[in-house]
């Protein structure tokens, strides 16, 4: 089937109440028409994902936003007027018709116009809003591919979209616009300063972003099935030693020049965005079943890692957050 055929299907199907994955620039999303509460249920049980959980719902046009939400600010146009389409969700106050299995019961909604070609395609194609939280199964990675996908959810989905390797590879920058000052609820690919700049205002990040966070203080944490640990660039080594010695099979994610004398290490690159394209395809492939631990070298503790070290806390177990 030709590229314009599949979308052409995928629209029939998201009119028919089906369930459409397909790429973003981010990660795949698992979409279905925002307006259909049969589909959306759909999305929910495919993944295994509580149904309080809101979905961002994608658009194509950031003109759009306004039949979604209400009383949107300045600070919104701004921010949708420099990263739109891009890997930038706003939460906004919702409009009062807005299904509850979008806004998982609240006030707010999660509003997104991503980038990928076949992502913006899709939603021009459909015209409507396009509510798709990640393709993983709840609780695991977010795919970066398609074969990703099907990895995760099988036959599930009535469709998967081919859109290659996703450019970002880590998940949407996430800023409520719904109280006094803009609060980044998730770091993404957009930095806090870059936010800054757009809007000519603060953006506050919460504590848990500020502070390591105590394990265990949430129920849900993402994580691969392996262990993994974040090590200081000086510890590596005797950490990696001390794992051999006890006959462990330690997997290291190095970034500095470290090579692992006993186990497979993978160089990871040393820009933050090259960092996140090949994050969760590096975790994924390290997660196999063929290590017993993954040794990630801690990346600098900078504004331009922000969303790297959030996703490797979570991954390694520190910050146990909901997905
Ligand atoms: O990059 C992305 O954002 C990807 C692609 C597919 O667009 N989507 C994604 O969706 O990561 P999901 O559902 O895996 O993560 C969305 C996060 C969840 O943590 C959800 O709780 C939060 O966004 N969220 C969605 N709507 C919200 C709202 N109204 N208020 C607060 N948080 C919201
Ligand atoms: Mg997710």
């Amino acid at each position: 089937m030709s590229s314009q055929e599949q979308i052409a299907k995928a629209v029939t199907l998201l009119r028919a109440g089906g369930v459409v994955a397909f790429p973003t620039e981010t990660v795949y999303g698992l979409g279905a028409d925002a307006t259909n509460d049969e589909a959306l249920r759909r999305i929910f049980s495919i993944k295994g994902r509580p149904a309080d959980h809101p979905l961002i719902v994608h658009l194509a046009f950031p003109t759009q936003i306004q039949d979604w939400a209400r009383d949107i600010p300045a600070a919104a146009y701004a921010l949708a007027e420099r990263f739109w389409p891009g890997p930038l969700t706003l939460i906004l106050r919702r409009r009062a018709w807005v299904s509850a299995l979008v806004t998982g019961g609240q006030e707010t909604i999660g509003l997104r116009v991503p980038a990928h070609p076949v992502a913006l395609e899709l939603l021009r194609a459909f015209g409507g809003g396009v509510a798709a939280p990640s393709a993983n199964r709840f609780g695991r990675i977010s795919p970066t591919s398609a074969e990703h996908v099907r990895q995760e959810l099988g036959d599930g989905p009535d469709l998967i979209l081919e859109g290659g390797a996703c450019s970002v590879g880590i998940e949407s920058t996430i800023v409520a616009l719904t109280d006094s000052s803009p609060l980044i609820l998730r770091p993404g690919g957009i930095s806090p300063a870059a936010l800054e700049e757009a809007m000519g205002q603060k953006v506050e990040l919460p504590g848990t972003l500020q502070t390591v966070r105590a394990p265990g203080m949430l129920a849900s944490h993402y994580a691969p099935a392996t262990p993994l640990r974040l090590v200081g660039a000086q510890q590596l080594p005797a950490v990696a030693a001390s794992f051999a010695a006890e006959g462990k099979r330690a997997a290291v994610m190095a970034l500095s020049g470290y090579r692992s004398a006993t186990g497979q290490t993978v160089a990871m690159p040393s820009d933050p965005a090259a960092y996140g394209y090949d994050l969760y395809a590096v975790i994924r492939m390290l997660d196999g079943g063929q290590h017993d631990v993954i040794l990630v070298e801690r990346p600098p503790r900078t504004g331009a890692w922000l969303a790297i070290n959030d996703r490797l806390q979570r991954a390694s177990g520190v910050i146990h957050r909901e997905r």
